[in-house]
């Protein structure tokens, strides 16, 4: 699958490589601009370019890891996402992580608006980025929640990652599942869950 990743932090960048664990071509881009990535070439798979932010957003999958408080407008960039998946990572902290506030919205529930017909998808939030790339001690596979509106691109979503060795739970809508899964919603952390299926 072609994959868009906007942000190539910490998070975007882990993603970046567990991506390209799969079958799927991985499109990473920054603000700073696709030149800026070129020294680090030696650090992703061949399967990995370096585009500019708005290539990233124009493939059928595109992951937001981006602080929250830049999502918006990064995601209103694209006029209509034409139904295709956006991944929103965001944790909802500012620069000195203070809780933003959405209520009554979850905070996926605000990119969804921003994403003019897109179909999203929580993930990955409630895990620290060294658990990203799916790896468990021993035997098993790493729990992933997830949430969405849109049950067809959930099973996309969950195609995805299971051969990345993760084990998707759908936590539901992004009202719901969002909500325990977002920051205070009493699923941060969750790198300790593994399981053996
Ligand atoms: N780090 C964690 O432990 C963790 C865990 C789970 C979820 N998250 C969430 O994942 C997201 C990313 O976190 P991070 O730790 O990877 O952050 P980070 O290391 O600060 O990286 C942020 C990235 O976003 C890019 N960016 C910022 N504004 C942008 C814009 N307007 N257009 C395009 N790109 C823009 C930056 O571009 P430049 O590089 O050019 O500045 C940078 O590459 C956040 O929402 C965070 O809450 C983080």
């Amino acid at each position: 699958m072609e994959i868009g990743i906007v942000g190539a932090g910490t998070v975007g960048s882990v993603l970046a490589k567990t991506f390209a664990r799969g079958d799927n071509q991985v499109m990473l881009s920054r603000h700073s601009g696709a030149a800026s990535l070129a020294p680090r070439r030696s650090e992703f798979a061949n399967n990995v370019t370096f585009v500019e932010v708005e290539t990233a957003l124009q493939q059928p999958l595109v992951v937001i890891a981006v602080p929250f408080g830049q999502a918006p407008a990064v995601l209103q960039q694209v006029a209509n996402y034409q139904q295709r998946i956006v991944v929103d990572v965001t944790n909802q902290f500012t620069a000195d992580f203070k809780k933003i506030k959405t209520a009554p919205l979850t905070g996926s529930e605000v990119l969804a608006q921003a994403a003019n017909n897109a179909r999203v998808i929580k993930a990955f939030n409630t895990i620290p980025p060294d658990f990203m790339d799916g790896h468990v001690d021993g035997p098993g596979r790493r729990v992933l929640f997830y949430a969405g509106d849109d049950a067809a691109a959930k099973k996309e979503f969950a195609a995805l990652v299971k051969p990345l060795n993760f084990r998707p739970v759908n936590l539901g809508k992004l009202r719901h599942g969002g909500s325990v899964m977002q920051v205070g919603g009493g699923l941060g952390n969750t790198h300790f869950v593994q399981i053996d299926e």
